[in-house]
């Protein structure tokens, strides 16, 4: 792609009976795009981050599964639905947060249990017909966010994010949190995006300063240590993340390091976004303590700049994410609209709508 042009190539699809992702875990050296064959490769392609983003996550479940049920040997409704269960609780264990990978996973069994008394072979291509609605919706849903969040930033001079919550993080034109800032570029309205650099993994030197960079956004990369100053210095009106689980008073679980950026939004009197689609929302999760944390391996840690960058044999605590309390969230912005405090009434009334 062309740095300047707006739209990237989907990072998840589905294409001529095949699943093909952008390696994510490449970039910014390589654009690699690799298929997944079987149901292992989704797995470890899942659980080592080479496609990641709640979003990207919960499309490629749906065609993960795919991929099993149409290469299945089942020929009874029964045989089709226990390895359909198999498979899903498998998926079920690459990562635990992200909560549109089980949503996803739902979906996609709602849909063979509907369908029970079809031929098996119907049942194959109604799977894939939700997998590929899945991914169509949330082109939609992405699209709708970009438009909804962008009254909120189109002011503003400077704006900061964490992690990655681009196109790639969600295989759609314009990501959920990286969407208003996308949407202003194309309108012609100069916002400058600070990324933080989002250790351990880097998600934001490496993917949101590369997208927005071929995107053709003014992006300026910083440090997470960097981001106090950022602030204090006037240079951000405002910080949009994503998220990967909402819980139902407004608790939201994203990449570590998210909780100190509000908290320092807080102090700075700076407005804290969230943006996501309403599947990101977890009405079974009463609050941030219901949501399972992912613990990652400590090389990620000490080794993440490609070579040791600490002491042999030293212990390490890696969560992959943390929750910030509803009460530093200023608003969420999802397809349905943008939804202030009291969070419980408004996610309820919203998605109740909407869903
Ligand atoms: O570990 P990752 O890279 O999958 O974490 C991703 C995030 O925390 C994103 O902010 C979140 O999934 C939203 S993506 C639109």
């Amino acid at each position: 792609m062309k740095k300047g042009q707006s739209h990237l190539p989907d990072s998840v699809r589905w294409e001529n009976g095949r699943l093909v992702i952008l390696d994510q875990s490449e970039l910014p050296i390589k654009v690699v795009y690799k298929e997944l064959t079987c149901l292992d490769e989704v797995w470890e392609a899942i659980r080592q981050l080479e496609v990641r983003g709640a979003p990207a996550i919960g499309i490629t479940v749906g065609y993960g599964i795919c991929l099993a049920t149409l290469n299945s040997k089942a020929d009874s409704y029964e045989e089709l639905w226990a390895e359909f269960q198999k498979n899903a609780a498998y998926l079920a264990s690459s990562r635990p947060t992200a909560v549109n990978l089980f949503w996803a996973l739902d979906r996609m069994s709602n849909k063979v249990q509907e369908m029970k008394g079809k031929a098996v072979s119907e049942i194959k291509q109604g799977l894939l017909a939700e997998a590929d609605r899945i991914k169509e919706e949330n082109d939609d849903l992405c699209r709708r966010i970009a438009e909804n969040g962008f009254p909120l930033i189109k002011e503003c001079t400077g704006v900061l994010t964490h992690c990655n919550a681009g196109p790639i993080a969600t295989a759609s034109q314009y990501g959920t949190a990286l969407g208003p800032l996308i949407l202003a570029h194309e309108s012609g309205i100069p916002v400058k995006v600070y990324a933080d650099e989002t250790r351990p993994l880097n998600q934001g030197s490496r993917l949101t300063a590369w997208e927005l960079q071929q995107i053709g956004v003014d992006v300026a990369l910083i440090c997470d240590n960097m981001a106090a100053a950022v602030m204090a210095q006037g240079r951000v009106q405002a910080v949009l993340v994503g998220c990967d689980r909402v819980a139902c008073n407004g608790d939201v679980a994203n990449k570590i390091g998210t909780y100190g950026v509000a908290i320092l939004a807080k102090e700075h009197g700076i407005p804290f976004y969230v943006a996501g689609p309403t599947s990101s929302f977890d009405f079974s999760a009463q609050s941030g303590a219901d949501i399972v944390i992912e613990e990652r391996n400590p090389a990620e840690v000490t080794c993440g700049f490609g070579r040791r960058t600490a002491p042999e044999g030293i212990g390490v605590y890696n969560p992959a994410f943390d929750v910030t309390p509803a009460k530093y969230v200023t608003a969420f912005i999802t397809e349905a609209g943008v939804i202030r405090p009291p969070f419980i009434d408004g996610l309820r009334k919203l998605t109740e709508k909407h869903l």
